[in-house]
């Protein structure tokens, strides 16, 4: 198979600690042909969709650790044909540019996608959970969505909490992410215009949240393949931080899920599905979905470290049947056409 990642460059890889690394590591090891693409190196050139790639040159011997691996790989850089891959892996951080889905929309029939273009659209900022259709916040917390500074304000003051979550509809990593205080009521007008309007007279959403009791003791990440739990970690937030992601200082400890988070995949898993949204990372707190990551959902190299487990192998497995799914109707398809064009 050839596989194409539409990710950050090559260059910008942490290569210990990286889940697009772990993919495409397992992806060469199976000797599949990689290559790398930045969204801004999209092209169309007489109505073909082309990427200009940075491919990982085929290896003799493939080293076990991430880290030689990443050492030891050559590159070479070509102009490629997008729909001439089997799989394409949406790995580019957030937030999302539009235009590139434009680009993948003159192939989607062609290469599988992960994760599709139509759920990455619906999902790739925080709206997609506040919308979920959880009137009774059973299984996210209760959640405000806008702009208008007047309400956001109106809903602090009414909040029976003293504490709330403030945050960008379209963060990662925990940036952004600020718990408030009623109490501190004085910052809190000025933080929404920081928050709300841009300099240049523009606006943004925000959202207010709920803050979950318990988040100080970290929160869950679960990643999910084809809308079932391939595995999840405890991630506990550093002592001066009240975010729990491990861009933000937190750190990871081995986690088994309950009942309540199991219950909640499978509530979930299905839309996921439904949404062509195969591989994606929620964050779980309290038991209740506090996330959908759905544009680089990361986690595997430190379930990894600490299960000593390698979860990639799933995803490329899953990746292989849907290609050889694909595949086998295309086969099928032709036959039967050749049957009644030669009767
Ligand atoms: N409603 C909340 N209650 C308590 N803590 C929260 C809440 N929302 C976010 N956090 C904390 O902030 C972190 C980052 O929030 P999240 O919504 O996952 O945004 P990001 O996309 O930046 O990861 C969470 O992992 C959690 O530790
Ligand atoms: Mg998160």
């Amino acid at each position: 198979m050839n596989i194409c990642f539409l990710m950050y460059p090559w260059e910008d890889i942490d290569p210990e600690n990286d889940t697009s690394l772990a993919l495409i590591h397992e992806c060469v090891k199976r000797n599949h042909g990689v290559a790398l693409c930045s969204p801004a190196n999209l092209t169309i050139r007489n109505s073909v969709t082309n990427a200009f790639c940075t491919v990982v040159n085929r290896m003799d011997k493939v080293s076990s650790s991430l880290k030689t691996f990443y050492k030891q790989a050559t590159l070479r850089e070509e102009m490629l044909p997008l729909a001439g891959f089997d799989v394409i892996f949406m790995r580019a951080n957030p937030p999302l540019d539009p235009i590139m889905l434009n680009f993948l929309d003159s192939v989607k029939d062609d290469v599988f996608i992960v994760n599709s273009l139509q759920g990455i659209r619906e999902a790739n900022n925080k709206l997609y959970t506040a919308a979920f259709g959880d009137s009774h916040s059973n299984i996210i917390p209760a959640t405000h969505v806008s702009k208008n500074k007047n309400y956001l304000v109106k809903q602090i003051k009414e909040s029976a909490s003293d504490k709330m979550i403030l945050k960008p509809l379209n963060g990662f990593g925990g940036s952004g992410v600020i718990l408030i205080e009623k109490s501190a009521m004085s910052n809190i007008k000025s933080l929404l215009d920081f928050y709300v309007t841009n300099s240049d007279g523009s606006s943004n959403y925000v959202i207010l949240q709920e803050y979950i009791e318990g988040a100080d003791q970290g929160d869950v990440r679960i990643l999910l393949l084809n809308g079932e739990p391939i595995g999840a970690m405890k991630r506990v937030p550093g002592s001066d931080d009240h975010r729990s992601n491990v861009s933000a200082g937190g750190s990871v400890a081995k986690h088994t899920l309950t009942k309540e988070e199991k219950a909640l995949c499978k509530q979930i898993g299905p839309k996921l599905v439904k949404d062509g949204l195969y591989f994606v990372g929620i964050d779980v707190i309290g038991g209740k979905l506090v996330e959908v990551n759905v544009m680089s959902p990361g986690g595997v190299t430190y379930m990894n470290k600490v299960y000593k487990t390698k979860i990639q192998c799933k995803v490329i497995d899953f990746v292989e049947s849907k290609v050889l799914d694909q595949l086998e109707a295309f086969n099928r398809r032709s036959r039967l056409r050749n049957e009644v064009a030669n009767a």
